[in-house]
């Protein structure tokens, strides 16, 4: 087989990827390790930044966000006796949708589909080769016949786990562990508040986030190794209770069902360059954020803009400048996501330090009470233009 571009990864990185170069007029294929049902099911991020929304609608992928989706004018952040509402619309001009990353995978999935676009799930043993030269991958088909796909290009889009990322050598990389995780829990309530609630506890932190009017997502700061199933339902919406302030000022938290329990480990990592010969990473294959910030889905589709853009350039116009430019272009807006999502993870889990837990309230009572503070977050979560 051969295309022009080789895509490995049907997350979102890959698939919108494939969706941009297809209407610049550059050809793909993609390879995928899971089944189409796995990754459309995947729960994972729930937040759209603006330029995220404004880039799928360009894509004519925004028609079933403005009908179901949520937008949202800011967040709430609290801590014990306090909630404070942060407007991002009036301190930015911009907002955010609630829109979950399974419904982007859908639309994505729906879109490839309707272009006929050649997608191999369900491959193993996939491996890269040649990539300074003539590159090709190797793979398993779903058959288990052993297959080759040459390309003029790689998009490594496989993230955390997959080979592209090992296939860059004498990469730089940044990491840091945070010593907490997310449990993280989907439940058939409707939300008990209209918009974000991200909570400061001496407990820990908790988030109030959601799905739609009658599913709710809510997450608890846990010890890395939680169990999810150690936790019964019971205990996991009075400690949700406790930390997202139940009786405070007459708001309540609505207990409902749980349908889904998991625990995600948090880390920063960021692997520079971004780019080995003809292969180019994008999204998780190249940046981890912890999720505090709801970066992670909106960094993948921001790598993916430029990268798209310059790949159309170099097939359709011979333009190779954005193609070199890519790893310095996209490495901008990594570390600025990286910074802002180790921010606001410093600043809302608590540690049991008591010096760290007064300059935490502290910096909370300065975002909150602050024009100046307030809007930094508010241009960070809400989003800066894909150039930036
Ligand atoms: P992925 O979505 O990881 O897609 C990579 C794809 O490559 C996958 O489909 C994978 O199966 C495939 N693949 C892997 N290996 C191979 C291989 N060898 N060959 C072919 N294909 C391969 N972000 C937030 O902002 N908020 C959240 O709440 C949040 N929750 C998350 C929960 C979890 C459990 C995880 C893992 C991530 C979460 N994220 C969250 C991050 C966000 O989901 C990711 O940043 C986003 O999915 C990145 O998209 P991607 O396409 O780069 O990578
Ligand atoms: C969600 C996830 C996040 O990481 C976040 O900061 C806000 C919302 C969510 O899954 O809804």
């Amino acid at each position: 087989m051969r295309t022009q571009v080789a895509i490995i990864g049907a997350g979102p990185a890959g698939l919108l990827l494939s969706h941009l170069l297809a209407q610049g007029g550059v050809e793909s294929v993609v390879l995928e390790t899971r089944s189409e049902e796995y990754v459309a099911a995947r729960i994972r991020a729930g937040i759209l930044e603006h330029s995220s929304v404004e880039l799928l609608e360009a894509a004519g992928l925004g028609a079933r966000i403005r009908a179901e989706g949520d937008e949202h004018r800011g967040i709430y952040l609290q801590w014990p006796g306090e909630r404070h509402h942060l407007d991002f619309v009036d301190l930015t001009g911009r907002s955010v949708w609630v829109y979950g990353q399974t419904e982007v995978q859908k639309d994505l999935i729906a879109a490839r589909r309707a272009d006929d676009q050649e997608i191999h799930y369900e491959v193993s043993d996939v491996a890269l080769h040649s990539l300074e030269d003539r590159p090709y991958v190797t793979f398993t088909d779903v058959s288990g016949n052993p297959r080759r796909l040459d390309a003029a290009v790689i998009a490594g889009c496989d993230g955390s786990f997959g080979p592209s990322r090992a296939a860059v050598p004498a990469a730089r990389v940044h990491e840091r562990i945070y010593p907490y995780s997310w449990f993280g829990i989907l439940a058939d309530v409707a939300p008990s508040t209209d918009e974000l609630i991200y909570a400061w506890h001496p407990n820990g932190f908790a988030l109030h986030s959601m799905r739609s009017e009658s599913v709710s997502r809510l997450y608890l700061q846990v010890p890395n190794g939680t169990d999810p199933q150690s936790w019964s339902d019971d205990r996991i919406w009075d400690e949700l209770s406790t930390r997202l302030g139940h009786g405070q000022n007459g708001w309540k938290l609505n207990p409902g069902p749980i349908t889904d329990k998991s625990v995600l480990p948090m880390r920063s990592y960021v692997q520079t360059p971004m780019r080995h010969g003809n292969l180019y990473l994008a999204g998780d294959a190249a940046h981890i954020v912890p999720p505090t910030g709801a970066k992670g889905l909106n960094l993948a589709i921001a790598d993916v803009a430029l990268l798209g853009r310059a790949l159309i350039a170099k097939f359709r116009d011979a333009d190779q400048r954005y193609a070199d430019a890519y790893s310095d272009d996209a490495q901008r807006r990594v570390w600025r996501c990286t910074h802002f999502s180790w921010w606001m993870t410093t600043m809302l889990h608590t540690s049991g330090d008591e010096f760290d837990a007064e300059l935490q309230l502290s910096q909370l009572r300065w975002v909150a009470g602050s024009r100046a503070g307030a809007t930094g977050l508010a241009e960070n979560y809400a989003g800066l233009p894909i150039g930036y």
